[in-house]
């Protein structure tokens, strides 16, 4: 049995797909800026990626707010119950096509290793990368606040947590019930979820 479910609000779907879309473009400006290859020219690469940088602030200003003023919070809280279990199925079950261990609901549609991961995510990661961008700004202002060896250090460290965190996110989106499935979801709002699979063989 099969049920469709409406599991992504419109703004949880419009922040998600802005989100990725900045993301893509901070991490493409600013491995330019890095030197790691030449696209836009340096000029435009470093300007473009200051008001990305902007953007993204105000845009995780938004989520913020949505994420403290709704519900939504009491899917992140993190948890250990479940989370063996759920790394297991991805190192092990899911090539034996094993079902998935968590079952998702709209209000916790968060399985233990995501919470884990999101919270990493908006905790700490944005987080590092907003703060060291935003101080920066000020560097190439000329007002030194921290030495800006270390202060390219620490916000090149955190664009490469991000590079991983998307590239695990967007292999995990595959592991759904199909390949486009889940991705199908975060654009529609709605999933389908097999009732059967989903609650008992687990
Ligand atoms: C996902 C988020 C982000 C990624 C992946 C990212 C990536 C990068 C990278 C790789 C560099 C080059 C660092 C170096 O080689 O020293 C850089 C520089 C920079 N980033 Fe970001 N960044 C992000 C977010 C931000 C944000 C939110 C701001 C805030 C305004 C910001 C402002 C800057 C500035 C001002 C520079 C230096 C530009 C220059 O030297 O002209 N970044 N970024």
């Amino acid at each position: 049995m099969k049920q469709k479910v409406y599991m992504y609000q419109k703004f949880e779907r419009l922040w998600h797909w802005l989100q990725a879309l900045l993301i893509f473009f901070l991490a493409l400006t600013g491995f330019e800026i890095h030197g790691s290859f030449s696209l836009f020219g340096y000029q435009n690469a470093a300007v473009w990626h200051t008001y990305a940088g902007i953007a993204e602030v105000i845009l995780f200003a938004f989520g913020a707010f949505w994420f403290f003023t709704t519900r939504i919070w009491k899917a992140y809280v993190p948890t250990t119950k479940g989370l063996i279990d759920q790394m297991m199925f991805y190192a092990k079950g899911i090539f034996n096509h094993e079902p998935h261990p968590y079952k998702k609901t709209p209000e916790m549609k968060l399985n233990p290793l995501q919470r884990l991961t999101y919270l990493a995510f908006g905790f700490f990661m944005m987080p590092l990368m907003i703060i060291t961008g935003v101080i920066y700004v000020f560097v190439v202002d000329g007002t030194i606040v921290i030495s800006p060896f270390w202060l390219s250090i620490i916000h090149t460290f955190g664009a490469f947590l991000i590079i991983a965190f998307v590239i695990t996110h967007i292999y995990m989106t595959t592991t759904g019930h199909t390949i486009l499935a889940d991705t199908k979801a975060m654009i529609t709002g709605y999933e389908e979820l097999d009732d059967e699979e989903h609650h008992h063989h687990g």
